[in-house]
């Protein structure tokens, strides 16, 4: 191998590290609201995010996809803060929106909804 080969090879590596370090300090700071996600939110909203839980096929209002960045990108920070802090009948939405203010506190909220920031690939508004 030449001299400017393994050069850029290691360049190559170097940017592969630092996409890595990045990437794990993306999921540490997203860790807790990813878990709590998992244990209150997944059985409706779906593993994968999609709104495809567990018990979307039994209620009647499908649950949100959390992972559409139009759909998601549509609703304002204030309003997903308010709608898992007060449930879905807050912001005129289904009551099948549970309200979640009395299990999380505040700072825990702000961390879902960034998360959902996340998961959706959409910027806040
Ligand atoms: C029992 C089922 C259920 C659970 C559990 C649930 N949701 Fe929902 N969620 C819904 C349904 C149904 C809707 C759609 C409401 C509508 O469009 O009228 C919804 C909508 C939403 C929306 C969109 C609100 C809007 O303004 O359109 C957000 C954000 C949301 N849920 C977040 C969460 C988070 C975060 C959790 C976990 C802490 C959670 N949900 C748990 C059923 C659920």
């Amino acid at each position: 191998m030449n001299i400017s080969r393994s050069v850029s090879l290691l360049a190559g590596l170097a940017l592969l590290g630092s996409l890595a370090t990045s990437a794990s300090a993306e999921d540490e700071q997203f860790k807790h609201a990813e878990k709590l996600y998992d244990t209150y939110c997944a059985q409706c909203h779906g593993m994968n995010r999609d709104g495809n839980g567990l018990n979307s096929a039994f209620i009647s209002v499908q649950p949100r996809d959390h992972s559409d960045p139009k759909g998601m990108g549509d609703i304002p920070n204030d309003e997903i803060i308010e709608v898992i802090k007060k449930g879905g009948l807050a912001a005129n939405k289904s009551v099948l929106m549970p309200a979640w203010g009395g299990i999380f506190s505040d700072e825990e909220v702000d961390q879902l909804a960034a998360y959902l920031r996340h998961i959706c690939n959409c910027g806040s508004n």
